[in-house]
């Protein structure tokens, strides 16, 4: 894991845009594979600032897989993730909204769709490069502890912690937050050629010191990223505190 850490978490951001922007622009790549929750923001926003104007951005021939949509929530609920994206990020770079991807909460054959989603991604060429966040329990997608390394696109159960941390999106009552989600498995996530993971803020520092001394090992999910060839984990210095 190529470790990056920068001041604080706008310099994070405009790490994590340059790695997006040469896999994009320098490598070619068309496949975006795209996180929500805060710790991508600055990345998205700094894309938005470079190319979001850009009629001819390589961004917008681009197709995008996002890691993971609530089950649950009404289709135009404001925090369903395929919402969210369009609104903080693909609208913007003027990526059409038919090219992007979301795993879909409301089939009547969720099991169905899960295979579908993986294989619309492997269709689509696989993802060329993926954004994360990390949860504090070490979840990457809605991957909690505990979850099966060679699980693909699956129903998965919101921990407590998770629940309590996405309050903040939910009038603070994580009684609001859904209880599951539709969410990319490990196994889907690790065939992402090139992988970028952003992690900001005192609250990921001790995860963070973590993850970089583990093993794999299930139970800490993120930890599956030692075994990828191609991953950077960018932090800023409030998210490298714990690191020796
Ligand atoms: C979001 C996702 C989650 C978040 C993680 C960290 O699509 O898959 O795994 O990346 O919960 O969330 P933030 O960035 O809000 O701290």
């Amino acid at each position: 894991i190529d470790v990056r850490v920068r001041p604080d978490a706008e310099a994070a951001g405009v790490e994590a845009a340059d790695l997006l922007d040469a896999a994009v622009l320098g490598r070619g790549e068309r496949v975006l594979g795209l996180a929500t929750g805060s710790s991508p923001g600055p990345t998205y926003v700094e894309l938005i600032r470079r190319h979001g104007g850009n009629p001819s951005s390589p961004y917008r021939s681009a197709r995008a897989f996002l890691l993971d949509e609530y089950v649950g929530l009404a289709a135009d609920h404001p925090e369903r993730y395929a919402r969210v994206i369009r609104r903080e990020f693909t609208d913007a770079m003027g990526i059409d909204p038919g090219r992007v991807h979301s795993p879909d909460p409301d089939a009547a054959d969720l099991e169905a769709a899960c295979r579908d989603y993986d294989r619309a991604i492997a269709a689509a060429g696989g993802v060329g490069i993926q954004i994360l966040g990390i949860g504090t329990d070490g979840h990457i997608a809605f991957n909690a502890p505990g979850t099966p390394f060679d699980e693909g696109t699956h129903l998965a159960r919101l921990s407590g912690s998770t629940r309590r941390d996405n309050a903040r999106f939910f009038g603070g009552d994580p009684d609001r937050v859904p209880e599951s989600a539709v969410s990319q498995g490990i196994a889907t996530i690790l065939r992402a050629r090139s992988i970028v993971v952003v992690a900001t803020g005192e609250a990921k520092a001790s995860i963070v010191a973590r993850l970089l001394a583990s093993e794999p090992t299930e139970d800490l999910p993120a930890s599956v990223l030692h075994r990828h060839a191609d991953v950077a984990l960018v932090l800023d210095h409030a998210a490298a505190g714990e690191l020796s």
